[in-house]
């Protein structure tokens, strides 16, 4: 199985990723979570994040807390998407399970440098404020990693916090700039492709139909976010954004996309935080992600309800 650290500001579709994640040992081996400040700040990300693993009966994946806030801006977090707590919809216990003391950003650089080159993967689902912190430490980890598969960005459809800008990459648009300035070869889950991912009712009815309380844990919770799209975007139903990371790792053939140059506005208030995709390759300048645009929704949806389904 592929060796990932899932960094993640959760998030009902966070949770989801992670579900999808750690119901798939056979593809993914979970080292570490580590959590950012996002949706919501800190100190509930990072308890989301235990509840979650609790959840999955899983209190034994180390969870580490990070950044509180971006590098260079304050933080805007997602309250009028995921609710007060972040995770709002099903009432699920505090965790139990301990928060570990080592810093999220220390984790990741002493755990990919421990590791043969090429080996780890990083999955960001929120702002990439732990990412490039740990790259701006030690930058000599960029080229251990093995890929960083993150949700971020959007090109042809928009964007979701400003006209311009995704959310995760509009709250540290600084960090964003680093991290796809570094290198490592990254696949990026834009909403582009997140919007094609969407919890119609009968899909939802197959999660609670599981009867199991992660499957109807996982129903409330697309339930309790499906509102914000619905009203706003007049959408079919939530877009499960986060979880194309993890579904990536188990089926990449689920997806299709364009490795082009993907550029970070840092500068202008109009736009900030807008990926700047050379789809056409307008220019010279050198592909450094891979843009992933399109997916196989049956098939993604048929992926999380069976793995859903092992927990
Ligand atoms: C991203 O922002 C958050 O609200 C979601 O968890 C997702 O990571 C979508 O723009
Ligand atoms: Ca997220």
């Amino acid at each position: 199985p592929r060796k990932i650290i899932i960094d993640t500001d959760p998030g009902q579709d966070d949770a989801v990723a992670i579900l999808l994640a750690l119901g798939s040992p056979g593809e993914i081996e979970v080292l570490g979570i580590t959590a950012v400040a996002g949706n919501v700040p800190l100190a509930l990300t990072q308890k989301n994040a235990r509840i979650v693993c609790e959840l999955a009966g899983r209190p034994d994946i180390p969870v580490y807390a990070g950044c509180d806030r971006p590098l260079g801006r304050p933080l805007v977090t997602a309250e009028h998407v995921h609710g007060k707590t972040g995770l709002d919809g099903p009432s699920l216990p505090d965790p139990t399970m301990p928060l570990q003391e080592q810093h999220a950003v220390d984790y990741m650089i002493d755990t990919i440098r421990a590791h043969d080159a090429g080996t780890i993967t990083l999955c960001p689902l929120g702002p990439l404020t732990n990412i490039a912190t740990a790259l701006q430490r030690a930058p000599g980890i960029a080229e251990k990693v093995q890929q960083i598969v993150l949700m971020g960005g959007a090109y042809f459809e928009v964007g979701n916090i400003t006209p311009t800008a995704e959310f995760n990459i509009y709250v540290d648009p600084q960090a964003a700039d680093i991290v796809f300035k570094s290198g490592i070869d990254i696949v990026m889950m834009p909403l582009d492709v997140t919007h094609k991912a969407l919890v119609t009712s009968a899909r939802n009815d197959a999660f609670r139909a599981l009867g199991t309380p992660v499957g109807i844990a996982v129903a409330q919770m697309t339930e309790f976010f499906e509102r914000f799209d619905k009203e706003k975007y007049g959408s079919a139903g939530a877009p499960l954004h986060d979880p194309c990371v993890t579904a990536y790792l188990i089926r990449p053939e689920l997806f299709s996309g364009r490795h082009v140059n993907v550029e970070i506005e840092t500068a202008s208030e109009l736009t900030l935080g807008m990926t700047v995709a050379d789809w056409w390759r307008v220019t010279d300048r050198a592909p450094n992600a891979t843009f992933i645009g399109d997916l196989d929704a049956d098939g993604f949806f048929a992926l999380l309800t069976e793995r859903i389904a092992r927990l």
